[in-house]
């Protein structure tokens, strides 16, 4: 299964060119990926409320279908569609039928079968949420929530929410992502909406084993050296060293990869004072950040998870209204 990129502006897009599935960032223009950033801000006051509940998706059923891992990812788009006042399904893949064989596609039938509005997908293989967009029934939404080493576009989105909220805006920030970006989904799709939305420069730091070979053809410039590439920064997002999804050797040891790519408080210091640090989770503390950066005054790694549920939120009552103004024919209101 491979994405095909190029006809996704189509498939995830009404004619409109309105969000009915949200699979990818590529294709989308600096003005949509703005108006989810404004959609998820108003949605913040929502989670500061006591009672956290609007009747977005009132009546509509959303399935989180994670066939991969997840902590923060699959609780906050279960708190997000809980907020929209969605019923929440979260099939358990670990003892549902996937693991007596039965295939994705027939999996889907079935939870089509039960009017299922809604599904959220997490996937080691690049390309999974397309292929179910392509195939699942007209109205129903797909969310990719990570797909392979593709695209996680809800986790990008979340990172501009918070860089947005620290610096007020993309233009003139120069911003560096760190570390392992060759088994990276984050990166790919981060790289991507820094782009869109008109920052200065994105910087990937990494050693040669860790990058892509297309790396520079996504927009960012390449540098291997941490040290000389974290001067002038305004944005550090540090990730995790992928193991899962490494074949072979890529690193000489752990304890290495630390030294030269490990961000320290000294380390942090060479970036402007005002530099903030970012990191989507799981960290791994003493593998690629230190705890005192961590849980230090210059990181807002907490705010990212915060942020997570009103990108959400937006992401899913975005794609459900273009979902329903695409099956309302010409003439009919486009209420839900
Ligand atoms: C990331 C993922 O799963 O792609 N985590 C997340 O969604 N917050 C990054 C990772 O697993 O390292």
């Amino acid at each position: 299964m491979t994405a095909t990129d190029s006809s996704l502006p189509t498939l995830q897009l009404t004619r409109e060119g309105r969000l009915k599935h949200f699979l990818t960032l590529d294709g989308l223009d600096q003005a949509l990926l703005t108006d989810i950033l404004d959609t998820a801000d108003s949605f913040i006051e929502v989670g500061e409320r006591s009672i956290k509940k609007v009747p977005l998706l009132r009546g509509r059923t959303v399935v989180n279908l994670f066939f991969e891992s997840s902590t923060r990812t699959r609780s906050t788009f279960e708190l997000a569609a809980k907020r929209l006042s969605a019923d929440v399904l979260n099939l358990d893949i670990n003892t549902s039928a996937t693991s007596k064989g039965e295939t994705l596609s027939d999996t889907l039938l079935n939870l089509e079968a039960m009017a299922s509005d809604m599904f959220v997908v997490r996937h080691s293989q690049s390309g999974a949420p397309h292929f179910i967009a392509e195939t699942v029934t007209p109205g129903v939404a797909i969310i990719n929530a990570g797909d392979g080493r593709h695209a996680h576009p809800t986790q990008a989105m979340l990172d501009m929410l918070t860089i947005r909220q620290h610096k007020g805006q993309f233009a003139g920030l120069k911003v560096a992502i760190v570390g392992d970006i060759l088994h990276s989904r984050v990166a790919r799709s981060q790289i991507r909406a820094l782009n869109t939305l008109g920052v200065e420069e994105v910087r990937v730091i990494a050693p040669a084993t860790l990058l892509p070979k297309d790396v520079e053809s996504l927009g960012c410039k390449v540098e291997y050296d941490m040290r000389h590439g974290l001067r002038d920064l305004d944005v550090i997002i540090m990730l995790r060293l992928q193991r899962e999804r490494m074949e072979g050797a890529l690193l000489p040891s752990e304890r290495e990869f630390y030294r030269l790519y490990g961000l320290n408080e000294e380390k942090l210091a060479l970036a402007d004072s005002r530099c903030i640090v970012m990191h989507p989770g799981p960290i791994n503390r003493g593998v690629e950040i230190e705890s005192a950066v961590a849980d230090g005054p210059q990181s807002v790694i907490l705010n990212q998870v915060t942020n997570g549920i009103a990108v959400r939120m937006a992401v899913m009552s975005m794609a459900m209204s273009g979902q329903v103004s695409e099956r309302v024919q010409p003439g009919e209101g486009a209420g839900q």
